[in-house]
């Protein structure tokens, strides 16, 4: 398949959202733009809005966002081929035709999704039917609901080598022996795989069924719990995750994405309100999946048991994703109670707990940092080494710079702290925190509705503002220096000026750790300003930063308050770039993947639309204390 960006592009200019959106939803022109109730969620005044011009709808309240190819696949629920084709007919435009070799794989995957299709009705039907008296029992002893049964398709496989064969006479042998259904040994008669089962349907992306999971009714030491279809042409399992196909859905409302580990968790999960989860295959999660994930929400979570073998697993999935993190890409990491998976904890304690403990999510960091801390006890300067260097192992996998640097700063940082505990504790200077106040951003997407003074600014005077703000803010918090080096040394401001003060603040912060490691004071005020004037800059002055007052900048913040706001326009200012160049990587991967490329454009394109809000309002915002 050849869809190109440049391919794409035209066909967005040829559309006219509005137009699209307009059959459906009822839009008011507003100026350049047009309003309308968030057909998305549900709401009285309205927040949604289409711009023609810029080819995209956005919503301030539930964070919708998309141009024609997504409001076809999303608000009307169409495949994204479909509504690749809808649009170009509408816009009297040839889609490129796919090459003739992929046609004929698609074919011969097209009649394997036939016969997994009428497997699957014939399971239903099997459960339904006296045969499957002990699979509807043993659904009912789990507490499995009549209207989760339906949504998640459960069948069963009668106990009879040679049922399917019979039922599914329509297809030819060597078609359910290549669907994984039955099982073809020398000298012997295909036989069915799935026998006496209670069976899961597993389906893509799109809902297509494509394999099989069947559970035992009862228990056995050594009867695998399990079976699974094996990897067919439709099947990949490394590929796919148990129930992507509703969890994408779901996770547009909540921005969030569970993995668990098996498929009774993702029911018990559906049933307990949150259809946002998903599970691979038995299997670690492999890097495919993890993008797979990552396509959906940026920080999606991980559970794994409390037991040590979920521990084990955990920090292989963490292993996985070190390598392939990119910015604003991360794992939340959530630990279950000893010996309870999801299913057992909602059964014991309630939706509530679940909720509960995903919003206690350890960040990707801070879970490294405790399982390697936990390992071994630090006893020997052998032990305090040994961790020294686990910790930097992990680090050195981590493949993007930034990230890279980060990491190993921040978590040398702790191992230093963990290591060799300060004397006495000093006061005033809070860490540079890496984890937090993501969520406590002043002004996220549709908290404030933006000030007159904000349309007057461009984005590109929003971050000179505040870069200068940020330099002013160093100079009254230099401790803020040493702990964001690696992000400042990120920031590269266009103004000449701007950059050597800021060079020559890092050195001070620099120098100081070199000469005096552990029992150096803070960087003060004092010295800053006096490295400056020794190299002939001065501070900009009250009047360059238009009189305006930033948070961090007031005299009545609180030092931690002040140091807070101060690291949150750092991460901002360095972050907005790094997202371009991310979208810039998304752009070229197109040829390969237009359906992936195009998902990961888009969910970068709305986040680099909050950030510039973010940055517009941070450049616009008054200190409460002193406006
Ligand atoms: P679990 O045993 O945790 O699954 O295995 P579960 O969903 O909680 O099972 P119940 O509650 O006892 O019914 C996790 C996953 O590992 C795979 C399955 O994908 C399962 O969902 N698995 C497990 C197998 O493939 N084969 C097995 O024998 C066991
Ligand atoms: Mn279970």
């Amino acid at each position: 398949m050849a869809l190109s960006p440049q391919w794409l592009d035209e066909l967005r200019s040829r559309i006219t959202l509005s137009g699209v959106i307009g059959r459906t939803t009822r839009l008011t022109k507003a100026g350049r733009e047009f309003k309308a109730c968030c057909p998305f969620h549900n709401e009285k005044t309205p927040s949604f809005t289409v711009n023609d011009e810029k080819g995209f709808y956005h919503c301030f309240g539930c964070g919708a966002h998309g141009d024609a190819i997504r409001w076809m696949t999303d608000q009307r629920g169409m495949p994204f081929m479909d509504a690749v084709k809808e649009l170009a007919a509408e816009a009297g435009m040839e889609v490129p035709a796919p090459d003739p070799r992929m046609a004929k794989a698609a074919e011969q995957r097209a009649s394997l999704h036939d016969v997994m299709a009428a497997a699957q009705a014939w399971f239903v039907d099997n459960l339904a039917s006296p045969a499957g008296t002990q699979a509807r029992a043993y659904l009912e002893k789990r507490g499995i609901s009549a209207a989760a049964i339906r949504e998640f398709g459960f069948g069963y496989a009668p106990d009879d080598r040679g049922a399917i064969a019979q039922a599914l006479s329509g297809f030819p042998k060597e078609m359910l022996i290549e669907a994984g259904l039955l099982i073809d040994v020398e000298g012997k008669e295909p036989y069915d795989r799935f026998r006496g089962r209670l069976i899961l349907p597993i389906q893509d992306r799109r809902g297509r069924v494509i394999a099989f999971g069947g559970r035992i009714l009862t228990d056995t030491p050594n009867a695998p719990k399990y079976l699974n279809s094996p990897d067919t042409p439709v099947f990949d399992k490394g590929r796919t995750l148990y129930n992507l196909h509703r969890a994408a859905a779901a996770s547009r409302q909540t921005d969030r994405i569970i993995v668990v580990e098996g498929y009774m968790d993702v029911i018990a999960l559906a049933g307990a309100g949150m259809g946002e989860a998903v599970a691979p295959m038995g299997t670690a999660l492999t890097e495919n999946q993890l993008e797979l994930i990552w396509r959906l929400v940026p920080v999606p979570t991980l559970c794994f048991d409390g037991d040590s073998a979920g521990q084990r697993a955990a920090l292989r999935g963490i292993a996985r994703a070190l390598p392939m993190l990119k910015p604003g890409h991360s794992l939340s990491i959530v630990t279950l109670p000893e010996k309870m998976d999801p299913d057992d904890l909602i059964r014991r304690d309630g939706a509530q707990a679940m909720e509960a403990l995903l919003a206690k999510g350890e960040t990707l960091l801070d879970a490294i940092w405790r399982f390697e801390r936990d390992a071994q006890p630090l006893r020997t300067p052998e032990d305090k080494a040994g961790l020294k260097a686990r910790l930097i192992e992990h680090t050195e996998t981590i493949q993007h710079p930034d990230i890279r640097s980060l990491y190993r700063r921040e978590l040398l940082d702790r191992y230093s702290e963990f290591a060799f505990p300060p004397r006495e504790q000093r006061s005033g200077f809070q860490r540079g925190s890496f984890q937090k106040g993501r969520g406590s951003f002043p002004g996220r997407p549709g908290s404030e509705p933006p000030s007159g003074r904000l349309k007057q600014l461009t984005p590109a005077a929003a971050r000179n503002r505040l870069i200068t703000a940020v330099i002013v803010g160093l100079c009254r918090h230099p401790g803020v220096i040493g702990d964001e080096s690696n992000r400042l040394a990120a920031l590269h401001p266009d103004d000449a000026v701007q950059a050597r003060v800021l060079d020559a603040m890092l050195e001070a912060a620099e120098t100081r750790k070199f000469t005096a490691e552990i029992d150096s004071q803070p960087l003060e005020t004092g010295e800053v300003t006096s490295i400056l004037q020794r190299r002939g800059l001065a501070l900009p002055d009250r009047e360059s930063i238009g009189g305006m007052k930033f948070a961090f900048l007031s005299d009545h913040a609180e030092e931690h308050e002040a140091t807070r706001g101060l690291v949150q326009a750092i991460e901002l200012l360095v972050e907005r770039p790094a997202i371009e160049t991310a979208l810039a990587e998304a752009t070229a991967r197109f040829a390969e993947d237009p359906e992936g490329a195009y998902a990961e454009q888009q969910r970068l394109l709305k986040r680099k639309l909050e950030f510039e809000r973010r940055l517009m309002q941070m450049a616009a915002s008054r200190a409460n204390a002193s406006a």
